[in-house]
This record gives structure tokens, C-alpha cells and sequence, in this order.
């Protein structure tokens, strides 16, 4: 069900449920009163129409002056040059205080992810088989620890290595000081600034609601979304790219990049929100991986806790979705390939060839998922396009890497029909 709810109707399903909470929790209301009149988030006498929020949301979205550095905006990692992503090909971008501070992971794309379903350990698609648990599914970030994105919008506010505001207080602050003020109090009430934890809120709803905006964050008009609607035709070498793309044989990477419309004629993201282990290499440009006992587990932490003893779950990160992935230049959750030929190559390789992957341990021997604990190295998942044997033959070949990279350019954003390419 979740996979298919449009993002709007999620946001009104939300704004349905915080009153649902609201009618729960103070059942002493008065009759013929709304019972969330008096909370503190009521909505008032004029709501501010979801126009308004974009508007302010854009703002903030780009306004530095809200990191401790006064040099970073949500816009500095989530470049909309860039498909909402990295501007650049560092693994990590640098943020806090000074504005030197390396984070752990690479900045993810925030396009399409309007259908990203709140995490759940047991995941039930509506499509195809109902009974089937696909397992830890969706949620926001890398490991899914944010289940919607005004949840995620506080983390990089309050993040010491990225905008590193110490405290909501101190991002309400920031905002009864700017420019942004006098919008605060015509949207949300004269008395905002009193209430800085409400203020805070209003921010992050103000951001969820810019991301939805559908030209900037889903206009569904790559090339492929033109060939899916029937009003292009893809070229024999793009089409024989996306044969070996769905080939459950060959690359086999619709089983998690889903390629295909869903039943009820959602366009596919090409992720399925699931939560796997591929043993990307540990990438040493990492600074937290200077130190040898630090390992980014995903599902099972440091940063989720929640899972913290499920030993089963690290190495687990959410299958990114591949739409622009051509345009990027960093790849996985710790950015350890800056090529997408690459990373065709190590889903070809990885098991055939992983001394071409991974650095020699100290014995001598190749150090296959260099990046996990050996307890958890039985996490990574052995399906095709993996699980060949050492010396033998890939799932596919260079020409059929030549011809998937041709069709993931079909998944950039921004095609004109008329026009070659
Ligand atoms: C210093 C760079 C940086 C800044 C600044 C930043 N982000 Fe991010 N963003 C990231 C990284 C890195 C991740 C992945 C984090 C993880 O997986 O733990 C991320 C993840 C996200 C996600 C989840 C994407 C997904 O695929 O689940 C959203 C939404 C998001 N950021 C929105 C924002 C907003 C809104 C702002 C401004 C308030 C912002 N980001 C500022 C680096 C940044
Ligand atoms: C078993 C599920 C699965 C299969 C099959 C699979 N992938 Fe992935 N893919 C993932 C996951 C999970 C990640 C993120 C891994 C990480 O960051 O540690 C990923 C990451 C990627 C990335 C990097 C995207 C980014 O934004 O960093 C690309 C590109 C990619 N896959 C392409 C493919 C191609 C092409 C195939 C087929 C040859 C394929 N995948 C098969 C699950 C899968």
C-alpha cells in the first residue's frame, strides 16, 4: 500500500493521524469544540496553504545563514544541479562549526523519494504476493532510521559534522533573527517566536513540503518515463542494456532496482526500498575509517541503536533508487567507487575476481568485505548477478556493461523528446 501513496496523500494522512492522536489524548474536550483546538499545533483560523510552506521551505532550503558555519544550506550536499545530490565527487562532504568536519556517508539523491515507505522490519507488498515478508524495508537515510523527511530535515540541522546547530532553540533563534521572520508570523501566528520548539517544527514541515514540490523533485521526464508512457522508443542498444539489466540471469538488478510500472501504474523509482548487504570495499578515504575498529554496520548501527543486537542486520543499507544515477560521481553508502563502470564491474566481479576488489589482509589472502566484521560477512547477499566462484565466469560481460551504462542514462531527468540522445 505504501509503495504506491502518493507523497501528498501521505502528507494528509499524516496531518489525518496527528489529529487522530490529538482526539485520543484529550478526550476532556469540550463539545462541539475540535479536540486539538487547544494543542499547541492546531492548525488556527487560517492554515497556511501548502503553496505558502513551499514557498518558505525553498527558502530555507537554501539559506545558509541556518548552519553554525553561515556556510552551508541544505543546497551545499543536496545540489539541485545535481539531481538533489552531491555537487561533487567527494565521498563524504565536509560540514560543522568550521565547516571541516568529514561525514560518514555519501549524500543520496532527494529526488523520488515522495514514495518512500516509513521503515518497517516486516515488509508486505501490495504487489504481487501480500504474504511474502520482504523483510527490514524503506525509511529515510542510508539505514532508514528517519520514517518521513521533516524527521530526517532535524538530523542535518542538529548534525555537528553538517549544519551543526546545537539545539532546535538555537535554529529557532537563527530564524526570529532573518529574514524569514515576518513569514514565520503571518503563516503560523504573531506569537510563533515564543514557542522555539513549534517554531523548529514549522521549519522542517516548511522543508518536507518544498521536497514535494513535483517539478523540482519527481518530473517523471527522463527518457525512460517518455518510452514507459509510449511516446519514445528506446535505441536497440539501449533496449538490450535494460534486457540485461532485468535478466534475472544476467545483471539481474531489477530484482531490487525495480524497473517496471507497479500495479497500479506507479512509475518505478528502481529500488524496492530493501534493506541488503552488497559488501561494498571499505573505502579509506573515509575519515572514521582511519580507525580500524570503526565499521558502518547500516541497519545495525552506530547510528540506528534500535538494532544494535541484531547481528543479522549489519551491513544492511536501503537500495538506493537509480534514476540520475549517470550523473553522479560517487557511489554506495561510503562512496567507495567514483565510476559508474565500475560498480557494473564489481556486481560482475565481486565473487569471480574479488582479489581485483579488495586489498590483501595480513596473511596474504584477499580481504573479501574488508568493510564487515567477519561475523557478519554471511550478511551479503549471494543471488545473481552474485554468488559466482572464484576463477569463474561473470554473470555478465564488458559489452553488456557497455550497454547497461547506455540504458541508465535513459534514467536522467530533463529528456527532450525531438531531440537526439
Ligand atoms: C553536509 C552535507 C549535508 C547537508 C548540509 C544536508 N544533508 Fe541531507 N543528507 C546528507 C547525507 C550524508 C545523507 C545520508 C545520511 C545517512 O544515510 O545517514 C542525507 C540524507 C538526506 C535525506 C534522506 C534521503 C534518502 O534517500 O533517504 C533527506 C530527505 C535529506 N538529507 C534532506 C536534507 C535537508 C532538508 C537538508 C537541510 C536542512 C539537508 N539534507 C542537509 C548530507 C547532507
Ligand atoms: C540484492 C539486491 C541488489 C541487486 C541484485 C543489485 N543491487 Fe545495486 N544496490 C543494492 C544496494 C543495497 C545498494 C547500496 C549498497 C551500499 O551502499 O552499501 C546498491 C547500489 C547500487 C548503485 C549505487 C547507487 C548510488 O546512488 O550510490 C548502483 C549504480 C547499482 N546498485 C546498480 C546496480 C546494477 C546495475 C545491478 C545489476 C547488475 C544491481 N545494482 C543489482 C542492491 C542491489
Amino acid at each position: 500500500m505504501h509503495a504506491a501513496t502518493p507523497w501528498v496523500l501521505t502528507l494528509s494522512l499524516i496531518a489525518a493521524g496527528t489529529l487522530a492522536i490529538a482526539a485520543t489524548a484529550s478526550h476532556a474536550a469540550r463539545p462541539g469544540k475540535p479536540a486539538y483546538s487547544d494543542a499547541s499545533y492546531a492548525p488556527g483560523a487560517h492554515p497556511p496553504s501548502a503553496r505558502q510552506l513551499e514557498a518558505l521551505g525553498r527558502q530555507l532550503f537554501f539559506d545558509r545563514s541556518l548552519s553554525a558555519s553561515g556556510q552551508m544550506s541544505c543546497a551545499t550536499c543536496h545540489s539541485p544541479a545535481h539531481a538533489y545530490g552531491p555537487p561533487n565527487g567527494l565521498a563524504v562532504q565536509l560540514g560543522g562549526k568550521d565547516g571541516k568536519q568529514p561525514g560518514t556517508r555519501t549524500v543520496p539523491s532527494l529526488r523520488y523519494l515522495q514514495n518512500v515507505p516509513p521503515f518497517s522490519e516486516h515488509f508486505h507488498d501490495n504487489d504481487g504476493n501480500d504474504s511474502e515478508d520482504a523483510g527490514p524495508t524503506g525509511g529515510f537515510t542510508w539505514d532508514g532510521r528517519a520514517d518521513y523527511t521533516h524527521n530526517q530535515a532535524a538530523l542535518p540541522l542538529l548534525a555537528a559534522n553538517e549544519m551543526a546547530n546545537g539545539s532546535p532553540e538555537e535554529v529557532a533563534r537563527k530564524l526570529q533573527a532573518s529574514a524569514h521572520a515576518p513569514a514565520f508570523r503571518q503563516l503560523f501566528g504573531q506569537d510563533i517566536f515564543q514557542q522555539p520548539k513549534q517554531t523548529f517544527d514549522k521549519a522542517v514541515l516548511a522543508l518536507e513540503v518544498f521536497q514535494q514540490n513535483p517539478q523540482e523533485f519527481y518530473p517523471y521526464d527522463s527518457k525512460y518515463d517518455f518510452y514507459l508512457r509510449g511516446q519514445v522508443k528506446l535505441s536497440a542498444q539501449e533496449m538490450r542494456g535494460l534486457k540485461i539489466f532485468n535478466d534475472p540471469d544476467k545483471g539481474n538488478c531489477a530484482s531490487c532496482h525495480l524497473s517496471q510500472r507497479s500495479e497500479s501504474g506507479a512509475f518505478p523509482f528502481f529500488s524496492d526500498y530493501g534493506h541488503i548487504a552488497v559488501g561494498a570495499p571499505r573505502n579509506p578515504a573515509i575519515a572514521a575509517n582511519s580507525n580500524s575498529r570503526y565499521y558502518d554496520l547500516g541497519l545495525c548501527g552506530p547510528y540506528r541503536t534500535d538494532f544494535k543486537t541484531r547481528d543479522d542486520y549489519c551491513g544492511l543499507f536501503r537500495t538506493p533508487g537509480l534514476r540520475n544515477v549517470a550523473t553522479r560521481k560517487v557511489f554506495f553508502h561510503n562512496g567507495a567507487f567514483h565510476d559508474l563502470r565500475q560498480v557494473l564491474r564489481f556486481y560482475a566481479e565481486r565473487d569471480v575476481k574479488p582479489e581485483k576488489w579488495y586489498p590483501k589482509g595480513k596473511d596474504g589472502k584477499t580481504a573479501k568485505f574488508d568493510d564487515l566484521p567477519a561475523r557478519y560477512q554471511g550478511n551479503v547477499n549471494m543471488e545473481a548477478p552474485f554468488g559466482g566462484k572464484p576463477g569463474g565466469k561473470p554473470a555478465f560481460n564488458e559489452r553488456d556493461i557497455v550497454d547497461m551504462l547506455v540504458f541508465l542514462k535513459t534514467l536522467n531527468d530533463g529528456y527532450k523528446p525531438g531531440r537526439r540522445g
